[in-house]
Formats: C-alpha cells, sequence, structure tokens
C-alpha cells in the first residue's frame, strides 16, 4: 500500500506543475486561475486513495487521469457559477465575475476538453474502460445539473428526486473517480463496482454536507456566500426535508419566504434570516446531520466489502474527513 503522505505530496506536486496551453491568455488564464486557487481537490486524492489499495507505487499512469478529474471537476463549476449566479468561489472571484459570462463559458469548454486528454492517459489496457466511465459521468453530471435548475421554479420536488438530481450532479463525479483509481490498478470488477457505491454514498453525503454549509457554514472558511441557495431559491436538502415536515401553514410560510425580494443586500439578509428561521423551527439541520451520517455508514458498508485492516481504515479516514468537512 502506498503510504498517505506520499499521495498527499504527490497532489501537491501535480497541481504545482500542472501545465496548459498559453495562448490566447484569455482562454486559459481562468484554467490556470482555477487550478490555482485550489479547493479540496478531493477527486484526485479518492482516485489516489483507492489506487493505492492495490498498489505499492505512484504511477504516471494514474497521475494524469486523477489530474483529469479535478480538471473536469473545475470545469463543472466555472460552469455552475454562472448558472447558480455565484460571485465567490474557493475564497475569490469566480471566473464569470473576474472576467465575463462569455469567458466562463469558453474557458470551462476547452477545460472540459483538457480533462479528456488526461483522462486518455490511463494506461492502454484499461483505457476503454477508463474512457467510457468518464463520458458516461461527465454526462450524468450535465443531467443532474439540468434537473438542478428545472427544480428552481418547482414547489413540490419530494425528496427521492432531489436524491436522484444530487446523485447526478455530485455522486457520480465521486463515485467514478474511486472506481477509476481501482480501474487503473487493475482492481476486480467486484471491487470496482463496490468502490463506485462507496464513493456515489460518500457524494450524496457530501451534496447534503454542502446545502448544510450554504446556509449554516462559515463563508470565511466555506470560500462561498453564506445563503446563497436560499437567495437565489435553490432547492436544497434542507427546503425540501422543510416542506416534507411543514403543516399545510408552514408550507404557506416557507413559499412565501422562498419567494422573498432580493434586489438590496438588505432583502437577501431579511430572507435568508427568514427561511433559516423555517429551518430552524422545523428541525431539519439535525435531520440533515443524520442523513450524513446514515449516508457515510452505507459507504463504509461498500468499503467493508473490498477491504479489511489498515486498507480499510484508509477508506474510513477518507469518509470522515470527508462528512467532516466545514469547506
Ligand atoms: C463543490 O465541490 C461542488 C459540489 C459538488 C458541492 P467541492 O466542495 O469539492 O469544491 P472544491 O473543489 O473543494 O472547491
Ligand atoms: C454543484 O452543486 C454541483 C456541480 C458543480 C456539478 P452546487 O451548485 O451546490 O455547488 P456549489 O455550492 O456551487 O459549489
Ligand atoms: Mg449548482
Ligand atoms: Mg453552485
Ligand atoms: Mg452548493
Amino acid at each position: 500500500m502506498i503510504r498517505q503522505d506520499t499521495i498527499d505530496s504527490a497532489i501537491k506536486t501535480l497541481f504545482d506543475g500542472i501545465e496548459f496551453t498559453k495562448k490566447p491568455e484569455g482562454l486559459y488564464d481562468p484554467l490556470r486561475y482555477m487550478i490555482s486557487i485550489g479547493g479540496k481537490r478531493l477527486r484526485p486524492k479518492l482516485c489516489l486513495t483507492t489506487y493505492s489499495l492495490y498498489k505499492n507505487k505512484i504511477s504516471p499512469g494514474v497521475l494524469e487521469p486523477a489530474a483529469g478529474l479535478e480538471v473536469f471537476h473545475s470545469f463543472t463549476l466555472i460552469h455552475d457559477d454562472i448558472m447558480d449566479r455565484s460571485p465567490l468561489r474557493r475564497g475569490v472571484d469566480t471566473v464569470w465575475k473576474k472576467w465575463d459570462g462569455d469567458t466562463a463559458i469558453l474557458s470551462g469548454d476547452v477545460m472540459c476538453i483538457d480533462s479528456y486528454s488526461r483522462i486518455m492517459k490511463a494506461p492502454r489496457k484499461v483505457q476503454g474502460e477508463v474512457l467510457e466511465l468518464f463520458s458516461k459521468t461527465a454526462a450524468e453530471v450535465c443531467e443532474g445539473q439540468q434537473f438542478d435548475m428545472e427544480f428552481e421554479s418547482r414547489d413540490d420536488v419530494p425528496m427521492e428526486e432531489y436524491m436522484n438530481m444530487i446523485g447526478l450532479k455530485t455522486g457520480v463525479l465521486i463515485a467514478c473517480s474511486a472506481k477509476m483509481g481501482a480501474l487503473i490498478a487493475g482492481a476486480s470488477k467486484e471491487d470496482c463496482d463496490n468502490l463506485y457505491d462507496y464513493g456515489f454514498n460518500l457524494g450524496l453525503a457530501f451534496q447534503v454536507a454542502d446545502d448544510f454549509l450554504d446556509a449554516y457554514g462559515d463563508e470565511k472558511v466555506f470560500g462561498k456566500p453564506i445563503g446563497g441557495d436560499i437567495v437565489n431559491s435553490k432547492k436544497s436538502w434542507l427546503t425540501i426535508r422543510a416542506m416534507e415536515k411543514a403543516s399545510d401553514s408552514q408550507k404557506k410560510d416557507l413559499l412565501k419566504a422562498m419567494a422573498m425580494p432580493v434586489l438590496s443586500s438588505e432583502e437577501k439578509t431579511a430572507k435568508i434570516t427568514c427561511v433559516k428561521s423555517l429551518y430552524d423551527t422545523l428541525g431539519v439541520t439535525s435531520d440533515a446531520q443524520r442523513t450524513i451520517l446514515d449516508l457515510n455508514d452505507k459507504a463504509l458498508e461498500s468499503a467493508a466489502k473490498v477491504c479489511s485492516g489498515v486498507r480499510y481504515e484508509r477508506l474510513r479516514r477518507f469518509a470522515d474527513r470527508l462528512i467532516g468537512r466545514t469547506k
């Protein structure tokens, strides 16, 4: 098994040294910007983590695809920030805010293409499988993002549909990252599938935590504006759960609060306060915490089918850090 500190330093070296085409700068600078402002690098870390269960040494054949996962993720964030009207990401201006919307679209496009050329560098033996997994995942992320947008104007989204949506927009890429590391390491089909399930449930837990932090996190740590989902009337896990628990009159109050105007910063603050006080009355934040733990347990059940001892511990520790996130 590869040591944890070896994985951590490989990730650092990988992104410190990552190169993008130089010209035109207007196209490629946003790519350099997105990678240089960091982020948790969760997906490449997970890919190297599952790879490390089977191997004793990191090879270039896993590093480039791992980088491809992060580049693809960062591309989805550039476009997501346009769609979500978000001005802040990783504590700094989003690409559309720093440059403009058109730049964010085109730089995002080329970033997606760049991710493919890195994924292609998987060892020849598994290249076809890796590409197929990645392409299916990439299309599913778009499907999830479309559902997410459609939910903005719907008041009747059931929890089941919501969970399906976050599975697509967030779960599948984390699942794909876990599976890709194992695939490249030459793991059995059964292990690959169990690691996919491990990543998928972790991904669901991760998005529920993201929705929670969007309303209750610390902006300085989270790096995104607190209350952004509420201001933009996004359907978050908290909204869906609140609608499930609310009485008829509380439902009306919630819908009224979600429709409050947000033209000035005072109006935004008033809307956030009003919606959060309904969440508090309904006790949805403790429900979110319980759901995160349940999903984590489910992920670990899949992990336990793959390995035990120090290897299982590595997967458990990864999950622990992910669900205990504050950023
Ligand atoms: C943000 O992902 C988008 C979601 C799926 C919630 P991350 O929270 O992994 O973002 P970075 O890469 O660390 O900034
Ligand atoms: C993001 O969901 C999912 C993808 C980028 C595919 P969010 O819209 O909740 O992510 P943040 O909160 O902007 O990071
Ligand atoms: Mg979004
Ligand atoms: Mg967003
Ligand atoms: Mg979010």
